[in-house]
């Protein structure tokens, strides 16, 4: 067996936490070597049966010279400061989405991350999923012809969840726009080739008789090069993404909380269908297979290529997800005043 190239430490044992450790104990690239988190019972769980060093917080997780990189799963509220401690402790860092609650977290991050010399990556969103990478392809093939809208429409049971006062607090990044947002614009982003987001109207609404809490949203972008492309989201549970398309495996996940994602161009279009692309266009209809892999391995694979001398820079950058925060940010904005907001991203 080849020794794993990343020694890595995960900051939060919560669901993300898992779901990361879950993907990784079959990546031989990377080896958890710790991980903190304040709940004991959240610690016990994760040492059964790895051999982890745990810690009860964050600082120390950074400062152990065995950690090469900290994945940063804990709440969003805590990521800037939890990115800050791993730069000081000159570690190479990937942070869950949302980044943060704001976009000056965002540069401070980035700023933390730069004067450290360490890589940064915004990672935990549904467009590294290979599925998406694949659409992208397309996209840039030119077989659609000239983009011109992007679409996503997503149901999940987010909202049926239990949640802290704390994670569905907007101020703190919380709330379901916040959490679920950068799924869709991510993608739609990557699928757009990074053209600048121009303008976002968004509308969020409460509309349950079970809480009082938001679920819905829904946002129109104006992008670059007169490409438009619209969101929407409906998180009360009733309906699931997945179970509209075929699919299973990662791709259910994948399908989920984007939603289901087409592309339209002059020529043709193209959706995830399962296992594959349907691609339509005016050289006819086409499957595309989807490469196998998930959304944490190809962010392993992002900071792995980064981590080489000469290496390039990650597609999915601090930077690039402060572009995906300015937009979500946008999107609360929005549905808060009524109003277009107006973006340089
Ligand atoms: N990529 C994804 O698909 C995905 C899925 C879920 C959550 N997330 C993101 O991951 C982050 C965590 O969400 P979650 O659903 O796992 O939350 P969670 O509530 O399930 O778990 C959070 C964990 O962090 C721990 N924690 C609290 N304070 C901490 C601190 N100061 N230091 C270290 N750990 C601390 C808690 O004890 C808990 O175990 C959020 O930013 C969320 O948006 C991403």
């Amino acid at each position: 067996m080849t020794a794993p190239q990343i020694r890595l430490g995960v900051a939060g044992l919560g669901l993300a936490g898992r779901m990361v450790a879950g993907s990784l104990d079959l990546d031989n690239r990377v080896a958890i070597v710790a991980a903190a988190d304040p709940q004991q019972n959240a610690r016990r769980e994760f040492a059964a049966g790895r051999g982890v060093v745990m810690y009860p917080d964050v600082d120390g997780l950074c400062r152990d010279p065995m950690v090469d990189a900290v994945w940063v799963a804990s709440p969003t509220r805590f990521h800037r400061r939890h990115v800050e401690l791993a730069a000081e402790g000159g570690k190479d860092i990937i942070v869950e989405k949302p980044m943060a609650p704001s976009v000056a977290d965002c540069d401070a991050m980035i700023a933390a991350a730069a004067k450290a010399g360490v890589l940064l990556l915004a990672a935990g969103v549904r467009s590294l999923d290979p599925t998406f990478d694949a659409m992208r392809e397309v996209v840039e093939s030119g077989a659609l012809g000239r983009l011109r809208h992007l679409s996503a429409s997503a149901y999940t049971g987010w909202l049926r969840r239990d949640r802290s006062e704390a994670d569905m607090d907007e101020s703190l990044g919380g709330g379901v726009v916040f959490n679920q947002a950068p799924h869709q614009v991510d993608v739609l982003r990557c699928l757009a080739g990074g053209r600048a987001v121009r303008s976002v109207r968004a509308r969020a609404a409460a509309w349950s008789d079970r809480t009082p809490a938001t679920g819905y949203f829904r946002a129109e972008l104006e992008l670059e090069d007169d490409v438009d492309a619209v969101l929407a989201y409906d998180g009360h549970g009733y309906l699931r993404s997945a179970e509209l398309v075929a699919s299973g495996g990662s791709a259910s996940l994948v399908l989920a909380d984007a939603g289901l994602v087409v592309a339209s161009g002059s020529r043709g279009a193209v959706r995830p269908a399962g296992d594959h692309l349907d691609l339509v266009s005016d050289d006819g209809h086409s499957r595309i297979p989807i490469r196998p892999g998930d959304a944490t391995t190809e962010a392993v694979s992002q900071l792995m290529a980064a981590r080489t001398v000469g290496g390039a820079a990650p597609r999915h950058s601090g930077d690039w997800g402060r572009g995906t925060l300015e937009v979500v940010a946008a999107i609360v904005e929005s549905a808060r005043a009524g109003l277009r907001v107006p973006l340089r991203t």
